[in-house]
This record gives structure tokens, sequence and C-alpha cells, in this order.
């Protein structure tokens, strides 16, 4: 399916836009890329700032009508590490790491029913630059750059690397759910075999993520299917 390229030097975000644009019933395919964004979102309402120096934010909304929607966030970073550099790892739910450190970030909203249908807004952030020591200041996970793999890369190429297979992957899941991407989750699996904190206080092992997208933890009490939590890994 075709989409519409927008290049916009500064805007609040993205996704925000994206949105605005559904609910005012405008809901052409757009993928629309910002130099700048004045009020990146993250998830839980969170800001998402881009490391000073070169970072590629955009968000692509398409018409879309999965059966179940849960896993798309991990689908789209299957995409995303595969698209771009086998060392990329994936944090479970929504987050894109290197070498222990985050280098970005997926965000992804819903729009309707309504008179335009269902709609998804797939917002992605990934830094470029490698970042300073200052620009981890005050950031709770410190960030990573994608040149630190693949140096002399711009947002521009990251990005004509990213949209096709991520349309194809979106429609993928569209049709096969998160099933489709189980095995090729694990391969980046940041969080396999490591031990984790939830942020309900349930401590344990992860143990890959099943078929619907759900994020196994082994405790002390069995297997346990996580679907909504914030997790960190436990140093050693
Ligand atoms: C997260 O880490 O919680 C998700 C970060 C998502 C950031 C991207 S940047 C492009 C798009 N526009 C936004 O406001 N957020 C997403």
């Amino acid at each position: 399916p075709g989409f519409t390229v927008e290049v916009l030097p500064e805007i609040d975000s993205t996704s925000s836009e994206l949105m605005r644009r559904l609910r005012a019933g405008q809901p052409e395919p757009t993928l629309l890329v910002a130099e700048r964004q004045t009020a990146g979102r993250g998830r839980l309402g969170r800001d998402w700032k881009s490391a000073v120096g070169d970072s590629l934010t955009f968000s692509l909304s398409l018409p879309l009508a999965p059966a179940d929607w849960s896993g798309l966030s991990l689908a789209v970073g299957v995409s995303v590490a595969e698209s771009l550099h086998p060392d990329l790892q994936l944090k479970w739910p929504n987050d894109v790491w290197l070498e222990g450190r985050k280098l970005g970030g997926i965000l992804i909203e819903t729009a309707g029913p309504g008179s335009t249908g269902r709609h998804v807004v797939i917002g992605i952030g990934i830094n470029i630059a490698v970042p300073s020591a200052d620009a981890a200041q005050g950031l709770s996970t410190p960030p990573a750059g994608l040149r630190e793999r693949l140096p002399g890369i711009d947002a521009a190429t990251t990005l004509l690397q990213l949209a096709e297979p991520l349309v194809r992957n979106v429609l993928l899941f569209e049709q096969h759910g998160f099933a489709a991407f189980q095995t090729r989750f694990a391969r980046h699996d940041l969080l396999l075999n490591r031990p984790l904190r939830l942020s309900n206080g349930v401590e344990g092992i992860g143990r890959g993520v099943d078929a619907g997208g759900a994020l196994q933890v082994m405790t002390s009490e069995g297997l346990q299917a996580i679907t909504s939590a914030e997790v960190s890994v436990r140093p050693a």
C-alpha cells in the first residue's frame, strides 16, 4: 500500500500530529518525519528527548485491523532491529537497545473506530549520533547511537532502510499476529535468561516472549506471563 512521505523541519510530535489528523478525519496513510520535535512523547506519558545531535524521529499512520493488537510494538521492534543491525537488542515491550544502552523507542497509538475506521500511528525514535557524556545526564538509561555500529550513517539513510520492511511487517502482523515474529524476536531479546525485576516487585528470570507477546518470567512461584509492567535487568 502506498503512503505519502512528509518532512517537517519542526513539530511538537510526529505522533501527535498524525493522531490529530486522524481525529480530524484525514486518514490518508502518511509517513511524517520531523527534523526536530519540541514535545516528543514516549510510553506512559514520558517525554522522548532526542539525544543532542542527529536523530531520526518519524511516525507512520495506516489503517490496520488485526484480530489482536498485542505484540505490535514487539513486531515493529523486530522490523527495526532486522533492518538496521544484528547487534540491536529489543527490551520488552518497546525499547531498542545497543550494548546495554537505549538506542531508540517505539510508541504505538490507535485511533477509531470512527468515520475513518481503525487506524494505527507507529512512532519511532532512533538516536543516530554517538551521544556525548553530557547527553546522558538526567536520563534514566544512558543513550546509545547507531553510528557506534554504522559509522557515517545518517537519519535519511536510516529511514530508507526502515520504511519498506516496516510496512511489510505491519501487514504481516495484521494477517498473522505476533506469532509470525516470535522466533525473530528471540534473536534480539535483551531480557532472555537475564535476572529481572518488574515494577510490581516480582523477580525472576526472563524466559522469552509467548506467541501473544506476553513476557514470560520464571519466578519462585512458577512461570508467569506478564502483559504489562516496567522491567529492569537486575545486576548479576
Ligand atoms: C519510548 O521510548 O517510550 C517511545 C519513544 C518513541 C519516540 C518517537 S519519536 C517519533 C514519535 N513521535 C513522538 O512523539 N514519539 C515517537
